[in-house]
Order: C-alpha cells, then sequence, then structure tokens
C-alpha cells in the first residue's frame, strides 16, 4: 500500500489486486510525460522487496480512458460519495471530489473506505489526518462538521494534491508537510492515521504526549490489527469497532 502511495503522487492512477498465487499485483498508470521518472521511483521502491518485479507496457493510447473507467464514484455507509472530477455530484450523500491522477485517497482502496465508514461513528471535532494522501479523509472530515482539521504529510506531491483537493471541494484544512514521526502533533481530539503497522506503532510515542478521545486507524493487514491495537493500549485508547476485508483492516479506538 505504501508502495501505491508513493507512486500515486507521481501521478499515476493505481490498481491494486491479489493474483491467484497469493502476489499482489500494482498497476499504474502513468502520464506519458512522466513515465521516466515514475520507472526510476519504482525501481527504487522495489530494490529492498524480495521477488518483486517491474514490468512496463508500451505506450497505450488508451490509457487516460482506463483510467476514468476504473476511477468509478464510491459510496460509503450511503452518507459520503467520493468522486473523481469527471463524474457529476449525485444524490444526498455528502460529495468529496478526489482528482485520482495526484496521490494515493480516492476512495477505492479498503483502508480508505474502512476510514471512512468509522469516522462517520466519531462525534466532530478537532481532528488531524495523519498521512492525509490525497486529503481525502480530511476533506470528508470538514464536511461532516469537524474543525478545525489538520491534514499532515511527509511527500510534498501529497501535500500539494492536499490542497489542490481542499480547494476543489471548498474546504479550509491546515495542510503541513510533515513527518509525523519527527513532529509535535497538535492539539486534535481525533487522529486518523491510514499508515502501516509499523508505522501506527512507532507513532505511539507522539500520540502520548496529546492524548487524543479517539482514533482511526488503517493500513493494517488483517492479522496485524491486534498487536497494533495492544501497542496503542498505552495512549488509553482501546478498540471500539473495526472493518476488517480480506486483506486489510481498520479500527476505531476511544478511551473507555
Ligand atoms: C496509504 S496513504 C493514505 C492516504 C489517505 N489518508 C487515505 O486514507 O486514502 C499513506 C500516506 O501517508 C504518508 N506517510 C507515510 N509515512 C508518513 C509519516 N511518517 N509522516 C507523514 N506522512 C506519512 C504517505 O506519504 C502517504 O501519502
Amino acid at each position: 500500500m505504501m508502495l501505491a502511495a508513493a507512486c500515486a503522487a507521481l501521478g499515476a492512477g493505481c490498481r491494486e489486486s491479489v493474483l491467484k498465487d497469493g502476489r499482489t499485483r500494482l498497476e499504474f498508470w502513468v502520464t506519458p510525460a512522466r513515465v521516466d521518472t515514475a520507472v526510476v521511483r519504482l525501481q527504487t521502491l522495489l530494490a529492498p522487496i524480495d521477488g518483486a518485479e517491474l514490468s512496463r507496457s508500451p505506450e497505450d493510447p488508451g490509457w487516460q480512458t482506463a483510467m476514468r473507467e476504473f476511477h468509478q464514484p464510491v459510496e460509503v455507509a450511503g452518507r459520503i460519495r467520493v468522486r473523481p472530477p469527471w463524474h457529476a455530484p449525485a444524490g444526498d450523500a455528502i460529495d468529496v471530489v478526489v482528482d485520482p491522477a495526484m496521490a494515493f485517497g480516492t476512495g477505492q482502496h479498503d483502508t480508505t473506505r474502512g476510514c471512512l465508514e468509522l469516522l462517520l461513528a466519531v462525534p466532530p471535532g478537532p481532528l488531524v489526518d495523519i498521512g492525509c494522501g490525497s486529503g481525502v479523509l480530511a476533506i470528508a472530515a470538514v464536511k461532516l462538521g469537524f474543525a478545525p482539521v489538520w491534514a499532515w504529510d511527509f511527500d510534498p506531491l501529497a501535500v500539494a494534491a492536499t490542497i489542490d483537493n481542499a480547494r476543489a471541494n471548498g474546504v479550509a484544512l491546515t495542510v503541513g508537510p510533515r513527518d509525523a514521526l519527527h513532529a509535535r502533533l497538535p492539539p486534535a481530539e481525533v487522529v486518523m492515521a491510514n499508515l502501516t503497522a509499523t508505522i501506527l506503532t512507532t507513532l505511539v510515542p507522539r500520540i502520548a504526549e496529546c492524548p487524543p478521545r479517539a482514533a482511526i486507524l488503517s493500513g493494517m493487514r488483517r492479522e496485524e490489527i491486534d498487536a497494533v491495537c495492544r501497542a496503542w493500549e498505552s495512549t488509553g485508547l482501546m478498540p471500539a469497532e473495526r472493518r476488517v476485508g480480506p486483506e486489510w483492516g481498520s479500527v476505531l479506538l476511544t478511551r473507555p
């Protein structure tokens, strides 16, 4: 998932699928002008991963159409609809428009959807979205009444994407180019973090400095959820609700 996040910020559409033999395939549609940069970045990211392979398909004049067909609007619990800009708003659900060619977070991924579903169960208040990617969670939070909302990411391309997407949605966010492992967190009552199990666990001392009343954690493989929840117990937060898919899990932690 972090690979998809890193590459999405290159201006690539990304699709993840699990092959019959259990390996994960990531497909990227990359703007022709950025293909060489994307290949170099992927080679660097893949180098430490055992058995990872990179193959490049010839330039496909239909890549934009393929990407547009792949990125369809996503509805979450009938309350939030995340759509790419080329789809019109529809229905009564909260409308969140996200440009999928900019950064991770289009609502297609189980982890993003899990976070949005759990967010619906949390009373509004000040919130920080750690690892905001496209800004999708932070933007939805503002539209659900959370304020103020901080959106942090250490990837400058994700920060730029969040600012652009916030403008497109007409919402106010405090967007920060921050590495959450090294910065003091803002005084948020609610923390959202769709990262990885390792980063979530490493974050615990930062969270303990300024303990929130609730946290929504995602980006864990389903078998990693319990260990992450145990690591977060020292912040006083306990699991209250989970969304677990075939591969990924999201959890809401609250203060009992
Ligand atoms: C999986 S994406 C999640 C994007 C979006 N929040 C969502 O739920 O769809 C994770 C994001 O976290 C960012 N990230 C990873 N480690 C980080 C750190 N230590 N500090 C800040 N951002 C981080 C990545 O750059 C990436 O944009």
